[in-house]
């Protein structure tokens, strides 16, 4: 029998975290390894700590990140230690977490993605042809609920950043709104004098992040060390 994957997963508490508990036990090639989590244990993970460095961590094939920009710098160290595959959602970095992500895919497979659903990503892809009309004006706008801890969301930033690199020129910084359980929605307006051209993505649930980064991660656990995104795990699905 094929040896299951040893997960750790981070932020396991969290909103995103319990999402992806119920991926992870639908997906038989797993077994729930270790919860990073300061509160009260999870029944099921055979092992709860409250730090990454704790001593289970040696027997984590794969980690799982949804935390903080500070969790995810402790839990870097760790994961290069032993030699595991990350796989983070995490938002809100800043250089230096930007820069820990970059130096560890130097030793392992770090996929890190603002967004992990396959929409997005097949939206990021779609905002190419805007090369095309790039004399329009441009403005991102994106909607999430009122506990989002970041604004604009990483989605937001990721997608400005691609859009100003195609388009070759700065664009007006996004438009945040936040209200109720909206689970996130971005669209891109695109506009002229005579015309309006709109790309919009919403989230229905936060499963669809959860199931994202679960495939990512089991794409990534056989990869080599380097610098993945979710366009690869894309690409590599539709071949
Ligand atoms: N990439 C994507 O597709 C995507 C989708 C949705 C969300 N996100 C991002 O994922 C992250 C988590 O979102 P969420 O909605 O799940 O947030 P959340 O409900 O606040 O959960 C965050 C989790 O991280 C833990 N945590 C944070 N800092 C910690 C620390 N220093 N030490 C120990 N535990 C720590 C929290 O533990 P405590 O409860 O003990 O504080 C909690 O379990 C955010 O950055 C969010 O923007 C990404």
């Amino acid at each position: 029998m094929k040896k299951k994957i040893k997960v750790g997963l981070v932020g396991a508490s969290g909103r995103m975290g319990q999402e992806i508990v119920k991926v992870l036990k639908k997906t038989p090639s797993v077994e729930l390894h270790l919860a990073i989590c300061r509160q009260s244990s999870l029944a099921e993970f055979a092992y709860t700590c409250a730090e990454p460095s704790c001593a289970e961590a040696k027997d984590v094939d794969l980690w799982i990140d949804f935390s903080s920009p500070e969790l995810l710098q402790k839990l870097l160290a760790v994961a290069v230690k032993h030699k595991a595959p990350v796989v983070s959602g995490t938002t809100g970095l800043g250089t230096k977490h930007l820069a820990a992500l970059k130096k560890s895919a130097k030793s392992i497979p770090v996929l890190w993605a603002s967004n992990m659903s396959l929409g997005v990503a097949v939206l990021t892809e779609a905002m190419r042809v805007f090369a095309r009309i790039r004399q329009f004006d441009f403005q991102i706008e994106e909607f999430h609920h009122r506990r989002k801890i970041d604004s604009p969301s990483g989605t937001a930033k990721t997608l400005q950043q691609e859009l100003e690199a195609i388009v070759g020129r700065n664009i007006p910084a996004p438009l945040s709104i936040r209200g109720g359980g909206i689970f996130g929605i971005h669209k891109i307006h695109a506009m002229s004098e005579d015309e309006i051209v709109v790309f919009e993505h919403t989230a229905l649930n936060r499963t669809v992040f959860a199931s994202g980064a679960v495939e990512a991660a089991k794409w990534l656990f056989v990869k080599k060390k380097g610098m993945y995104c979710m366009r690869d795990v894309l690409y590599s699905e539709t071949k």
